[in-house]
């Protein structure tokens, strides 16, 4: 399952880097809108800090508008990966983009109809909300388990990026059910490393070691 970071935040996203652990980021309106400065220079940062598919979301919602705003987007660097929304400019938007070559990662995904549409119209990858549909009293996992078989019935290459994820079982259930790929915020990243019994071994091991 391939990691990438959910942040638009340059310091958070080396502080990722460092561990290893990222290869790639998502960004979305919310999260470029909370960083200082010109949207643009953050983008073009973060692809220099990333090698792989950074996420960057249009704005506009009519196809033709989209297709403007992801021409400019793709001339930012190379590993920009579209991101549009699953709607009905959305789907037509993302077979444009496909039928040129440049990827795209279907978004704001909450059944796998929606999922299965953009796939078809040639997605690069589909982003399934998880947190937000567990937010509405729904089992978010399900869309992730139901996606691994559809994606197999039919061979379908697009690859699933569990998305809007909370906590450290949403990490562990993703990577158990098979999804491609992962978007998770720093906290949850770095809550992934904590556990109580490697605390308390580390403080005896050290004790132990001072008394010798
Ligand atoms: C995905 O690409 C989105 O940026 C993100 O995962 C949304 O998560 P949220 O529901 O925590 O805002």
């Amino acid at each position: 399952m391939k990691i990438f970071l959910d942040s638009a935040n340059i310091e958070q996203i080396r502080q990722a880097k460092a561990l290893g652990a990222i290869e790639g980021v998502t960004t979305n309106p919310s999260l470029l809108a909370k960083e200082k400065g010109d949207w643009k220079k953050i983008v073009r940062q973060i692809c220099k800090e990333i090698e792989g598919p950074v996420s960057v979301e249009v704005i506009a919602t009519e196809s033709a508008a989209m297709l403007a705003e992801a021409r400019d987007l793709v001339k930012i660097a190379p590993n920009i990966v579209i991101k549009v929304p699953i709607t009905i400019e959305g789907l037509k938007t993302i077979k444009e983009l496909h039928e040129r070559g440049i990827e795209t990662n279907a978004t704001l995904v909450f059944s796998a109809n929606q999922a299965l549409l953009a796939a078809k119209a040639g997605a690069t990858f589909v982003s399934p909300f998880i947190g937000r549909l567990d937010d509405v009293g729904q089992d978010g996992m399900q869309i992730i388990q139901d996606l691994v078989t559809i994606f197999r019935n039919y061979e379908l290459s697009t690859q699933i990026l569990a998305a809007s994820i909370r906590h450290s079982s949403h990490f562990h259930q993703a990577a158990l059910i098979g999804a491609d790929a992962i978007t998770i915020p720093l906290d949850v990243l770095l809550g992934l490393t904590k556990h109580p019994l490697t605390d308390i071994g580390l403080a005896k091991f050290l004790a132990d070691w001072a008394k010798k």
